[in-house]
């Protein structure tokens, strides 16, 4: 239940479905707390189903989670339409009028959602998978002759740019795309009361950064050095398990120990953590300046899935976290699980 994320901003209450397996003492407590829904699956939607019945009437939106299977993107574990994925239910042209049956019998379903994966896919192909649940919402409501479906939940998607330090694409870019392709989501439409976004990566990537101080450099052969620090898999679990996807590397900067951004003739380095696997290797064949004992080492581009997917392999426990809120204000903190559910339950913002 704690891995639930709640946001009550403006008194709206929102379940972000943050995994897919949602058991019925959670479904009861969103249905009874007006919070939005998303359905994954029949089977779910048989419950809820008895849930709202029981209770007489319920204040939450609630939408199927749609799949049209549009393709593996850049990334295949984490593209969410491709036919085998485990997300959703699958919308193609012989199971359209199963799904629209469900919405036809049940009033209270007056939500889609889609959201087709990450670091996956451009502007243009988000913007089809949008579409797709756009065109069926049209139909369903077309065929009641009622906007039944009032809320669009588009989900996430818009990849971060890694490679340096520029926005790219933008959530303008997104935006325009939209509009010209699927013009009947805006408000001046006058077709759907309601849109939610569950933008993660595009809105957190470029607002944090690791940095560990080098603890020791060594000699693997003439050209290649191995450079020890305090993270690794435990923070930066994709990029180590996953060694050859390239949307799950990130940049590295090295300082020097006063602070210096370090600049000279480069050689070839593998950056490596603290944990008991060779694999947990951050970053491989990169060529730096020479990097020193007491250096500090940076990862750019951390601020989205590396605490979030925080490992405690060999026991480690999760980094401090500082945090800047304009330019004086600099706070620092341990986060612990503790934090965490604090953060997820209480409050909307981390409270350090
Ligand atoms: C349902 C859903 N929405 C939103 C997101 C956030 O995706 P992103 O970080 O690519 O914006 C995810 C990521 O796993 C997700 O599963």
């Amino acid at each position: 239940m704690f891995t639930y994320f709640f946001s009550q901003r403006r008194n709206e209450k929102a379940l972000f479905d943050v995994h897919s397996v949602i058991n019925c003492t959670v479904l009861e407590f969103a249905l009874e707390n007006g919070i939005h829904v998303n359905v994954d699956n029949y089977q779910e939607l048989e419950r809820i189903t008895a849930i709202i019945n029981d209770q007489g009437q319920t204040k939450s939106s609630v939408g199927i989670r749609l799949k049209p299977v549009l393709g593996v993107g850049a990334v295949k574990a984490l593209s969410t339409c491709t036919a085998d994925s485990k997300f959703g239910v699958q919308l193609t042209d012989s199971s359209k009028e199963e799904i629209i049956g469900w919405y036809l019998d049940r009033p209270w379903l007056t939500a889609v959602h889609i959201h087709i994966g990450s670091q996956s896919y451009d502007c243009s192909d988000l913007t089809c998978g949008v579409k797709c649940v756009v065109d069926f919402a049209l139909e369903v409501n077309g065929r009641l002759g009622k906007k039944q479906i009032h809320t669009i939940d588009i989900g996430g998607g818009l990849p971060a740019n890694l490679e340096d330090d520029t926005t790219r694409p933008s959530f303008q870019d997104y935006a325009e795309t939209l509009k010209k392709e699927v013009p009947e989501l805006f408000p001046s439409y006058g077709a759907f009361k309601k849109v939610i976004t569950e933008f993660g990566q595009a809105f957190n990537a470029k607002a944090g950064w690791l940095v560990s101080r080098v603890e020791y450099t060594k000699k693997a052969s003439d050209n290649l050095k191995i450079v020890l620090i305090h993270f690794g898999a435990d923070m930066m679990m994709r990029t180590c398990y996953c060694p050859n996807v390239q949307k799950y590397q990130r940049r590295v900067e090295v300082f020097s120990e006063e602070g210096q951004l370090k600049e000279g003739e480069r050689m070839r380095y593998n950056i490596a953590g603290p944990l008991c696997f060779s694999g947990d290797v951050v970053k491989r064949d990169v060529l730096l300046p020479t990097v020193e004992e007491g250096d500090y080492l940076i990862l750019h581009d951390c601020g989205a899935n590396s605490l979030s997917l925080f490992s405690r392999h060999c026991s480690r426990q999760a980094p401090a976290v500082l945090g800047r809120h304009g330019l004086d204000d600099l706070k620092t903190s341990r986060v612990s699980l503790i934090h965490l559910y604090y953060f997820t339950w209480k409050k909307n913002e981390l409270v350090l």
